[in-house]
């Protein structure tokens, strides 16, 4: 389905304080199915580990990260690469990015150095969407994505404590309503990740999700799926690396649901207001 543009750039980041919950995995293959499905996508790889700018078969190149630009000696749109998928450009990370936790705080308006570069990205109206892979932690680029992004995207792992991965986002973005950081920021949704449906453990864990955040959960859920860990090691999205699979065909479903959202966000429903300022819920407990 391709949607035609004429929506303004719309900025989405990727987080979760947890590490190994589906970020990056759903980075790659939401900006890989998005591209595919005719939008014009630029993912952005803030996590210095570099795993997205790999998954989709890009080269960490010295100095060629997000962290010249945040620094102030580089411009944003000199970072950005080609892929060799059409409609997909990525700005790769690399090991310099460590940095930035460091040289950031010190610096003036440190807190919208990626607002203030992605700003003229958006206005020149190149990009669709631009996605944010963030980092697991709650330092400085985690929160100059925060400060940047229209939306947030939750992936939430069907595992035990699960919830404990929205908390952070949830008081993050508040702290950005209450200081005026980023006051129109909101929740676009949650994805559930690693879904599998034999165990009882991952039925309990959507039940309990649903319960908390209802509307806001996307209905495709991410099977857990070999084929999806698989592909980043080939350098291919998994739409490329197993075109049939149901990992595939779960993020292809996912992409059309957030064009959809997208759209429905320019006249907010309900949904997306009161995201914004939901409570931190108890995080789930373990069930014998
Ligand atoms: N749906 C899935 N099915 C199987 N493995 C997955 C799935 N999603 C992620 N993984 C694997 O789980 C690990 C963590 O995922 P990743 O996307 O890197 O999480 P994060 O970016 O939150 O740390 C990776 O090894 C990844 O390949
Ligand atoms: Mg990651």
């Amino acid at each position: 389905m391709i949607y035609p543009s004429g929506m303004a750039t719309q900025v989405i980041a990727v987080a979760n304080q947890k590490g190994g919950v589906g970020k990056t995995t759903t980075s790659i293959n939401l900006a890989a199915c998005l591209a595919n499905q005719g939008q014009r996508v630029l993912l952005l790889d803030l996590d210095p580990q570099a795993n997205a700018t790999s998954g989709v078969g890009v080269e960490k190149r010295e100095g060629g990260s997000a962290y010249p630009v945040l620094v102030g000696d580089a411009l944003l749109t000199d970072q950005i690469v080609r892929t060799q998928f059409p409609n997909l450009s990525v700005i790769p990370s690399e090991v310099d990015l460590c940095g930035a936790e460091i040289d950031l705080p010190r610096m003036d308006d440190h807190l919208h150095r990626l607002q203030g570069a992605l700003d003229s990205v958006k206005m020149a109206n190149v990009y669709d969407v631009i996605l944010i892979d963030c980092p697991p932690s709650l330092g400085s680029l985690t929160l100059n994505a925060f400060a940047a992004a229209d939306s947030i995207l939750v992936p939430l792992q069907c595992e035990y404590y699960a919830l404990e991965g929205i908390s952070m986002v949830t008081r993050l973005i508040k702290q950005m309503h209450d200081t005026g950081d980023n006051p129109g920021l909101h929740i676009l949704g949650i994805v559930m990740t690693m879904y599998d449906g034999r165990t009882r453990l991952s039925q309990q864990v959507l039940e309990e999700v649903r319960e908390h955040f209802s509307e806001l959960i996307f209905d495709t859920t991410i099977p857990r799926a070999t084929r999806l860990a698989e592909a980043p090691s080939h350098g291919l999205p998994a739409l490329h690396y197993d075109p049939d699979g149901l990992g595939t065909a779960a993020y292809d479903v996912l992409a059309v649901e957030v064009m959809q959202r997208l759209k429905d966000a320019e006249a907010p429903p309900a949904n997306v207001v009161e995201a914004a300022t939901l409570q931190n819920p108890e995080p789930l407990q373990n069930q014998a």
